[in-house]
């Protein structure tokens, strides 16, 4: 819909009045431990930005310490203004320098089953990711990389992975991570834009028993580009892949002879840390840039306060995303590590061997905060409650969410299922674009409600505004904004400082608002509701309507197991709705008595739910839906489906591609 339309007022709002207070005990212990500490401290950020970023700062090592905390010429930010600093220092080397080399930073696990029954499991403590990422650095360095030049790094989740993400930061060579589920295109793309001569991969990953060959895309990649001269290669899955001499290095060679004294880089706090693509539903992906001392201090805080990290208290952390993805960056390596709490690295899939491989995990590991994807407790919920109740959860703290809107109906199962009614749910709203978490519980602050992302982050300010920049009012829709910088935001799409600001400020900026294109609205207790993307808005017989709510309704019905909405034109009401659905039981024969009342009993609990006009005009049943690897769901192909439009677009970022005839039948 044009985006315009996004400021009338919303005339179905999801009703929601369960309300969960952090657990009492949890709160006398949290670094926030009331609504009034948040509140005093989201007010000192924001009124006092100097002041309070300067002391987030001063938790770090700075080899010089900045002279100005931030200067802000609207979309352009610097951030503890010349200042040097060095990322992996931070995450690594200062621990080692405090006295805690020998503590675990990493636990990293193996998808195989061994013989004995029991996956691989390595710890890595400070010390050893310090040797390892000295002596990759030094390894790269020796393949010529030099400080400014951007290394592509397309590998699964296993230890190399983070040790060559961080050994890029020591020598302030900004990364390029590429998720392994992605195609020799994707490579070559994201090569190209970055003008990157280095790929590093392995042979192969592990997804459910079976080998992905990553090096075999690289060299596919390779094919279509004449830019790269090096690709390392770590030895995983010992699948057998070409060669090109002169080109391809194993890791393990190089490693041999390379010595591990590689001191950190100094960097300006605004040089370059990393690029990393997003593919939104238009265009050629974007390279999002953010640079080293902001994200650094702005990953570590949100990691602070929203997992409530306490690194003396036998804290585990487990953040299910992989590295490819900004989730993996920032709430893997960066924000974790500098909090001295370990950090756990699972290679492979959640249902291998059996669908309580997480539950399993949760219980063997002792974790205590634990991060994952609405898409991913869908899955779980789906696939049935005697697979985390055969495990004891018991360690449990904190769980979060991360991705997409979670539909109370999951929140309710996690909290029930997987929290025992007794962890708090941090549901986290943001963006590869924001580096880090924006709208976010605090869970020994916040009462939350099951779908709602509650409040703004410390140093947060964020408004739900119509089409002039004004802030709407209570419970009316409107355009997500965020008013004031912070130390972790985009610096920039790399190479492209047009399409930066056309995509992010020009809507606002005279104001000078970063839009993240998500539509939102503030309920009566101060909570933020995010409706999906902007164009997820749709304004049905003149009403706004934002389709992730009709999904919530649809799949609080007991037939149902996720559901996607999305509009399509229509003659009369200009927009309609169309439903495709996942039942939890068979697929009933389609134009059977069943099948349509079913469909007829869905459309109507959606009116009973939020309203009549929010009946879809088509439901229809499917076995799956079209998703992008990274779990989003593709509406622009189910808006064309709907509408019977040809199908034009690209769908090669699609999962499972067959799945498209299959839902134009559906109708
Ligand atoms: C959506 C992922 C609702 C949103 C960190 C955003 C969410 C986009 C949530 C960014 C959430 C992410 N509730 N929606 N908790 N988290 N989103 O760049 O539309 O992969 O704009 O970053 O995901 O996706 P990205």
């Amino acid at each position: 819909m044009p985006q315009d339309q996004a400021s009338s007022s919303i005339e179905s709002v999801l009703h929601e009045d369960r309300h969960f207070p952090p657990p009492a005990g949890f709160a006398a212990q949290a670094h926030v431990g009331s609504m009034e500490q948040y509140e005093a401290l989201h007010q000192r950020s924001l009124n006092d930005p100097e002041g309070f970023w300067a002391e987030e700062a001063e938790r770090h090592h700075w080899f010089k310490p900045w002279e100005k905390v931030v200067e802000w010429d609207a979309p352009d930010a610097k951030w503890f203004v010349g200042g040097t600093t060095n990322l992996c220092y931070n995450a690594v080397d200062k621990q080692v320098a405090d006295g805690f080399g020998s503590q675990t930073a990493i636990i990293w696990e193996a998808e195989p089953i061994d013989a004995d029954g029991t996956p691989q499991v390595l710890h890595l403590t400070y010390s050893d990711l310090m040797r390892e990422t000295a002596k990759f650095a030094n390894v790269l360095k020796g393949q010529g990389v030099k400080k400014g030049d951007v290394v592509t790094i397309y590998m699964g989740m296993v230890p190399e992975l983070a040790i060559a993400v961080l050994a890029c930061a020591r020598i302030g060579a900004p990364h390029s991570v590429i998720f392994g589920g992605f195609s020799a295109q994707a490579i070559k793309d994201r090569v190209e834009d970055g003008r990157s001569n280095i790929i590093i991969t392995c042979d192969g990953s592990w997804r459910r028993g079976s080998v992905v060959p990553l090096k075999d895309n690289v060299d596919e990649a390779c094919k279509q580009t004449d830019l790269v001269d090096t690709v390392i290669v770590v030895k995983r899955c010992e699948n057998d892949t070409a060669w090109t001499e002169g080109r391809d290095a194993w890791y393990h060679d190089l490693m041999a002879t390379a010595t591990d004294d590689c001191p950190c880089e100094e960097l300006d706090s605004e040089d370059l840390a990393f690029i990393l693509y997003t593919s939104g539903s238009t265009g050629k992906p974007k390279g999002i840039m953010h640079t080293t001392g902001g994200y650094m201090v702005w990953t570590a805080m949100t990691s602070r306060l929203t997992f409530d990290l306490q690194p003396d208290e036998d804290d585990v952390y487990w953040c299910t995303a992989d590295i490819g993805w900004i989730t993996g960056h920032s709430y893997i390596l960066y924000g974790i590590l500098p909090n001295r709490v370990p950090t756990i690295m699972y290679e492979g899939g959640p249902n291998y061997p059996g669908a309580d491989r997480f539950w399993d995990m949760v219980a063997r590991h002792k974790v205590t905060k634990f991060y994952t994807a609405p898409t991913a407790i869908r899955a779980f919920m789906k696939w049935g409650d005697e697979h985390p109740r055969k495990h004891d959860l018991s360690s449990l703290k904190v769980l979060g969410t991360v991705g997409e809107p979670i539909n109370p109906e999951a929140w309710m199962w996690y909290h029930k299922v997987i929290g025992h009614e007794n962890c708090p749910i941090v549901d986290t709203w943001w963006q590869t674009e924001t580096g880090g978490h924006m709208l976010t519980p605090l869970p020994g602050a916040t009462t939350t409600t099951p779908g709602s992302c509650c409040r703004p982050m410390i140093g947060v300010d964020a408004a739900v505004v119509n089409s002039d920049g004004e802030p709407v009012g209570t419970n009316e829709g409107g355009i997500l904004v965020i008013r004031k910088p912070w130390p972790g935001m985009l610096r920039g799409i790399y190479g492209d400082r047009d399409r930066y600001i056309d995509t992010y400020w020009s809507r606002f900026q005279d104001k000078g608002y970063y839009v993240p294109a998500d539509g939102a609205r503030v309920d009566d207790n101060g909570n933020f509701w995010i409706m999906g993307r902007i164009d997820d808005v749709i304004v049905v017989a003149g009403h706004n309507i934002g389709t992730m709510e009709v999904e919530s309704a649809i799949v609080s019905h007991e037939a149902t197991a996720e559901a996607a909405v999305v509009g399509y034109p229509h003659d009369v009401k200009g927009n309609a709705l169309a439903a495709f659905i996942i039942l939890k039981g068979d697929l009933p024969t389609p134009g059977s008595e069943e099948d349509l009342a079913l469909k007829k009993n869905i459309r109507d609990h959606c009116g009973k739910e939020l309203g009549p006009i929010c009946k879809p005009d088509q439901v229809r049943f499917t076995e799956a839906l079209p998703k992008t690897r990274s779990g989003k769901i593709m509406r622009r192909l189910l808006r064309d489906i709907a509408a019977g439009n040809e199908i034009t677009q690209d769908v090669t970022t699609l999962e499972d591609k067959s799945i498209v005839e299959k839902l134009q039948a559906s109708g």
